[in-house]
């Protein structure tokens, strides 16, 4: 593929894995919102991989949205800087609203969208996270429902960059810094 691959130190999730937690949680989600308006709330550019295949994965109907907020300014260090970049246009209130999110480090980018989106006053708000790095936590939050749990390594694959690279792996995978 790139000439960076050979910074890939050892995968942490196989695709294997990913797509059958996926399937469970997906399962899961789709019995728990049976008949209600739903609707999927995904953080670019990291979650993309991960909404594409959770939304695949639900038997209920939903409408899908998708908003920007950067915290990575640079490589693998975080500028502990959360902004929104592009917003939702959808009335929050006719929805029920799950956020899907490729990682949850410090906490700081979700408990930001979080609060942002719980001020439109959606029907119910959950959070959903592919990856949880409980260990790297700075604010005091937490996911409805982690996928994987992994220590404090930067990942990358399946959705997560090293300055844009390697998004388009289909494992999650240590980066070598
Ligand atoms: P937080 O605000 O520190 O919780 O970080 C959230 C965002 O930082 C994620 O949505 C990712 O875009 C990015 N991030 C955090 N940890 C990693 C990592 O290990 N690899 C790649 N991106 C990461
Ligand atoms: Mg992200």
């Amino acid at each position: 593929m790139d000439m960076n691959r050979g910074r890939i130190k050892r995968i942490l999730v196989s695709e294997k894995e990913i797509q059958e937690k996926i399937s469970a949680v997906a399962k899961q989600i789709s019995e728990e919102y049976e008949g209600k308006p739903l609707l999927l709330v995904s953080v670019l550019k990291g979650a993309f991989i991960f909404m594409a295949d959770f939304c695949r994965a639900l038997t209920v109907p939903c409408e899908l949205a998708f908003m920007c907020a950067s915290s990575y300014y640079n490589g693998t260090v975080s500028s502990g800087n959360v902004k929104i970049t592009l917003d939702i246009y959808q009335d929050l209130s006719k929805y029920h609203v799950i956020i899907v999110e490729d990682i949850l480090d410090t906490g700081r980018t979700l408990s930001l969208v979080v609060k942002n989106l719980k001020e439109r006053n959606p029907l119910s708000l959950k959070v959903i996270t592919l990856l949880d790095k409980p260990s790297r936590r700075l604010v005091d939050f937490e996911a409805d429902i982690s996928l994987f749990t992994i220590p404090d390594y930067f990942a990358v694959g399946y959705g997560l960059d090293c300055n844009e690279q390697f998004r388009n792996l289909p494992y999650v995978a240590e980066y070598e810094e």
